[in-house]
């Protein structure tokens, strides 16, 4: 099954992704991580991207697009993927397309979780990440076990350098501005199912799991 999940910064989309993937057994392709990877490796793509994801910007697709691609070759994807963050424009969504024609594969599932402004700004001055397994929480809503401890393997939680409030509004502003048209189009072309994210985690799962259609 492959399938898109979108909406804004903090909307869970990364939190419903790695539930997903263990349920359907497929890779869970995180653009934003990918890239704080590379930025922690010090890789010359990551070097240039984390330039844009510090300002809360898109990063440029000729920085992103071959890893994403290349990603999407690995063995791991033959029978599926779950694309959380990318494609975020229209120009991406294209590039997504040529992608999987290439592959000879077709998109079964894009999927949108809703939730307003105050309360993703809520859920991502709260995330804390685990630095080793990259398990999610939030200090109020999912809170570890020990504070500041990861429940899976006890590894530090860290917050993410583009947390910052001012980080956050920008890339709210982004989101309206260059993810909001790829919205609408997949709207009009009848293949966005939208899915209300207000509510626990798995009520939202189970909105999600509603509308995923496993093809054949
Ligand atoms: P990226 O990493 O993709 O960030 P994002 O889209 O802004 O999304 P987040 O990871 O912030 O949120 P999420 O929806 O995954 O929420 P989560 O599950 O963590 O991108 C970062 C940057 O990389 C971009 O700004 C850009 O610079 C660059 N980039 C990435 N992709 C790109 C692309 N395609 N093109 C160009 N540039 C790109 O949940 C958030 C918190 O809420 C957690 O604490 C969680 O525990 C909690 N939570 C989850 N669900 C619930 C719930 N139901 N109730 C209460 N709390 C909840």
């Amino acid at each position: 099954m492959r399938m898109i999940l979108m909406g804004p910064p903090g909307a869970g989309k990364g939190t419903q992704a790695k539930v997903l993937a263990q349920r359907f057994g497929i890779p869970h392709i995180s653009s934003g991580d990918l890239l704080r990877d590379a930025a922690r490796r010090r890789t010359p793509m990551g070097v240039q991207a984390k330039r844009y994801m510090d300002r809360g910007e898109l990063v440029p697709d000729n920085i992103l697009l071959g890893s994403i691609e290349e990603r999407l070759h690995g063995p791991d994807c033959a029978t599926g993927f779950i694309l959380d963050g990318f494609p975020r424009t229209l120009a991406q969504a294209e590039a997504l397309d040529k992608m999987l024609a290439g592959m000879g594969a077709k998109l079964e599932n894009v999927i949108s979780i809703k939730v307003p402004r105050d309360e993703v700004v809520k859920r991502i001055s709260g995330r804390r990440t685990c630095r080793n397994c990259g398990a999610l929480y939030h200090v109020i809503f999912d809170p570890p076990t020990n504070p500041g401890l990861c429940n899976k393997c006890n590894a530090e939680l860290f917050q993410r350098d583009d947390d910052q409030e001012d980080t956050v509004l920008a890339r709210l502003e982004v989101y309206e501005r260059a993810t909001a048209p790829l919205l609408d189009a997949y709207r009009r072309a009848s293949v966005l199912r939208e899915v209300n994210g207000i509510g626990s985690q798995d009520q939202v799962l189970a909105r999600v799991l509603e509308q995923v259609q496993t093809g054949g």
